[in-house]
């Protein structure tokens, strides 16, 4: 059984110019791109999305930052993606995230350091922590027609 999960290639990302680096991460774990899109996320679209934050002191510096420029929103299709790719992800403060995870191995700031300079995290990369949230996040960015599903990778025998 597959399941689909979402992420969301933050602003930091695409000024940093290593969007391409971490979609080879996701598509080499053998997850299949099921939608994808550049977009300039609104601000109430983004407060919507990181709403169970609300009322916390990083909530508005966070949907500035993700409002801050171009994201790429990303649906990923595969067995146990949701879990795979908060793998491939790693911890939310990247002092803490592990090497050879994206967030260990692209950023170092801490939460200290956060709040001395933007009053949050910049970890250059949502995903959904559940497939809950996976199915809320992706009905608020995605419509029906942003999903192409139909196609197999050709080794998809392997996973
Ligand atoms: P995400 O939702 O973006 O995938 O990140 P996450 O699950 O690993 O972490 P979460 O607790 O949901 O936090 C959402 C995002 O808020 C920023 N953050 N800054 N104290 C801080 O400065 C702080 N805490 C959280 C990060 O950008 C985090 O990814
Ligand atoms: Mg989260």
């Amino acid at each position: 059984m597959t399941e689909t999960t979402f992420i969301i290639l933050k602003p930091d990302a695409l000024r940093r110019g290593l969007t391409g680096q971490i979609i080879s991460r996701l598509e080499n774990a053998g997850l299949r791109i099921v939608a994808m899109k550049q977009i300039q996320a609104d601000t109430s679209t983004a407060e919507e999305h990181y709403r169970e934050h609300q009322g916390r002191k990083f909530y508005k510096p966070l949907v500035e930052l993700l409002c801050s420029g171009p994201i790429i929103l990303m649906a990923l299709d595969g067995a146990h993606t949701v879990e795979i790719v908060r793998k491939l992800v790693g911890a939310t403060e990247p002092l803490k995230a592990a090497p050879g995870t994206i967030r260990g191995d692209f950023t170092h700031i801490s939460y200290d350091r956060a709040a001395e300079r933007l009053g949050v995290i910049s970890n250059l990369i949502h995903a959904s922590d559940s497939h809950k949230s996976a199915e809320r996040e992706m009905s608020l960015w995605f419509d029906k027609k942003d999903y192409c599903k139909d196609y197999l990778r050709c080794d998809d025998m392997y996973f």
